[in-house]
C-alpha cells in the first residue's frame, strides 16, 4: 500500500502561490529527499502533509485514507511525525527530560505522576532504546540548550520518532552544522532508514548528504516540481543543474 500519496497540492498566501499543482507518492521504505532554492515551498510543502494548515487546493492521503481535513495531532496518531527547520525542543530541560515528556505522552500517560510500575518499566525502556539510537546515552543529564547543533538535533529527532511514526519528515536536519555533525546527523537518518525501517522525507541543502542517502529526489523551484528521479538521474538533469546545483557549485 502506497504510504503517502499527495494529490495536486496547491497553497496560495494572498497573492503568493508557495505550492502549485505537485504530486507525489511515497512507498513504505523510501527515503525521498526534497530540494530546491531558499523559498522554493520545501517547508509550505511539508506543513501541508503533516497539517499545519489546509492546502488551498488538492489532497493528501495516508494510507490511502484521505488525511485533508485532520489536524497534525490526528495525524501522528495514524503515524506521521515531523522536526522543524528551527529545532523545537525544550532547551531548559535535560536531554532524557525532554524524550520522557514525548515517550510519555506518546504512551498516553499525559505526565501522570502516579504511572504503574509495568507503566514505568515499559517508558524506561523506551527511553533507554532513544538514547541508545540517538548515541546519546553519555549525555542524559545534560540540559538541551548545552549540547552541540548535532545533540541538540539528534534529541529532537528522538522526540519524533517517541511519537512511533512510520513517516518521518525532517526538514533540514543538518541546517548550520559543521562537517562532522553533518555526517553525525546523516548517519543517524541512514541508521533509522536501515535498521528501523523507517520511510523518511527529508528537506536538505547539503548535497552531500541528499545524493548520499536518498533514494529518489524532488527537486522544487517557485513552488513547482523541477524535477523527480534517482539521484543519478537528478545530477545529470540539465534543467536542474541551471535551476540550483549550478547555484550550488558557484
Ligand atoms: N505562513 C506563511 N504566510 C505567508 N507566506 C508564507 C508562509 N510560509 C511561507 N511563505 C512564503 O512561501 C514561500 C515559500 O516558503 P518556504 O518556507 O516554504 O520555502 P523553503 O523552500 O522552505 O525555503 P528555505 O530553503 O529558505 O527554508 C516564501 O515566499 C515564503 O515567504
Ligand atoms: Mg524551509
Amino acid at each position: 500500500m502506497t504510504l503517502l500519496r499527495v494529490e495536486k497540492v496547491t497553497k496560495r498566501f494572498g497573492s503568493l502561490t508557495a505550492i502549485e499543482n505537485v504530486s507525489l507518492t511515497i512507498e513504505p521504505g523510501e527515503l525521498r529527499a526534497i530540494i530546491g532554492p531558499n523559498g522554493a515551498g520545501k517547508t509550505t510543502f511539508f506543513n501541508l502533509i503533516s497539517g499545519l494548515f489546509p492546502p488551498s487546493e488538492g489532497r493528501v492521503r495516508l494510507d490511502d485514507q484521505d488525511v485533508t481535513a485532520l489536524s497534525p495531532e490526528e495525524r501522528v496518531r495514524r503515524g506521521m511525525a515531523r522536526t522543524f527547520q528551527i529545532t523545537e525542543i525544550f532547551p531548559e530541560l535535560s536531554v532524557i527530560e525532554n524524550l520522557r515528556v514525548a515517550v510519555e505522552m506518546a504512551e498516553g500517560h499525559s505526565l501522570s505522576a502516579w504511572l504503574s510500575p509495568a507503566s514505568k518499566r515499559a517508558v524506561n525502556n523506551r527511553l533507554d532504546q532513544l538514547l541508545t539510537t540517538g548515541n546519546l546515552t553519555g549525555k542524559t543529564d545534560v540540559r538541551v540548550g548545552a549540547l552541540s547543533h548535532g545533540d541538540q538535533r539528534a534529541a529532537e529527532i528522538m522526540m519524533a520518532l517517541a511519537l512511533k511514526p512510520r513517516l518521518l519528515l525532517l526538514d533540514e536536519p543538518t541546517a548550520g552544522m559543521g562537517d562532522q555533525e553533518t555526517y553525525n546527523v546523516a548517519q543517524l537518518v541512514r541508521r533509522l532508514h536501515r535498521r528501523e525501517g523507517l520511510t523518511i522525507m527529508l528537506i536538505e541543502h547539503d548535497m552531500r548528504v541528499v545524493f548520499n542517502l536518498a533514494d529518489r529526489i524532488m527537486v522544487l523551484g517557485e513552488g513547482r516540481v523541477l524535477a523527480e528521479g534517482t539521484p543519478q538521474e537528478i545530477a545529470a538533469n540539465e534543467d536542474v543543474q541551471r535551476a540550483y546545483l549550478g547555484e550550488v557549485a558557484k
